[in-house]
């Protein structure tokens, strides 16, 4: 049956959604191949290979035409000098995708193959994904870093486009900010 008009509420400390579909749990173990310094990856995995992330769906299913959504919360971490952050994806089906910062500080890192750019995160930015570019979302800060994500049901998720290709920047904590609010660097 075709799903019908309903609300859905953020649940305590924005951390969920009511109603609330499924729970995905990334731990350091299904990041393999993806920060730049692998044994620092190993030693995280062997030293009780912690959850990075955690991704609540709402009830809306991903498929065509629908509008599905969910929150990530990405925990403060840095493995190897690099911020902890999400597998990255590209969308098989390109089409644009919105995230609204909820809470902390984190980065929207979009990459086309060609050209990356860094979006800041902080409660109540919108950050706009294009369609054809590939995104990552990195906690820069010290607090949980949660965001709200709407897609299109039909985009689909492509992570083995972000093994291959890479996300063209990393984010890693700098050792002196370079500008007045920036507490990050940005390095090949
Ligand atoms: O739809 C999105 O882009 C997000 O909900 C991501 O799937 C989520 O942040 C987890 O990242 P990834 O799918 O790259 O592991
Ligand atoms: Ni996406």
């Amino acid at each position: 049956p075709p799903i019908q008009p309903f609300s859905i509420s953020f649940g305590a400390d924005n951390a969920t959604l009511e109603p609330q579909g499924q729970v995905l749990t990334r731990r350091m173990s299904d990041l393999e191949g993806l920060f730049a310094d692998g044994d620092a990856w190993a030693r995280a995995v062997a030293d009780g290979d912690p959850v990075v992330y955690t991704v609540v769906s709402s009830p809306v299913p991903e498929v065509p035409r629908e509008l599905p959504q969910s929150i990530t919360t990405i925990y403060p971490g840095e493995t190897g000098g690099e911020f902890w952050m999400t597998k990255g994806h590209q969308h098989p089906d390109p089409q644009g995708e919105i995230y609204l910062g909820l809470d902390g500080h984190g980065g929207l890192l979009l990459f086309d193959g060609e050209r990356a750019e860094w979006l800041e995160m902080r409660p109540g930015t919108i950050g706009y994904i294009p369609p054809s570019w590939a995104h990552r979302s990195i906690n820069v800060g010290d607090e949980p870093y949660r965001f709200l994500a709407v897609y299109p049901g039909s985009a689909g998720h492509d992570y083995g486009w972000v093994v291959a290709h890479g996300m063209g920047l990393r984010a890693r904590r700098a050792s002196a900010p370079r500008t007045g609010n920036g507490d990050t660097t940005h390095v090949d």
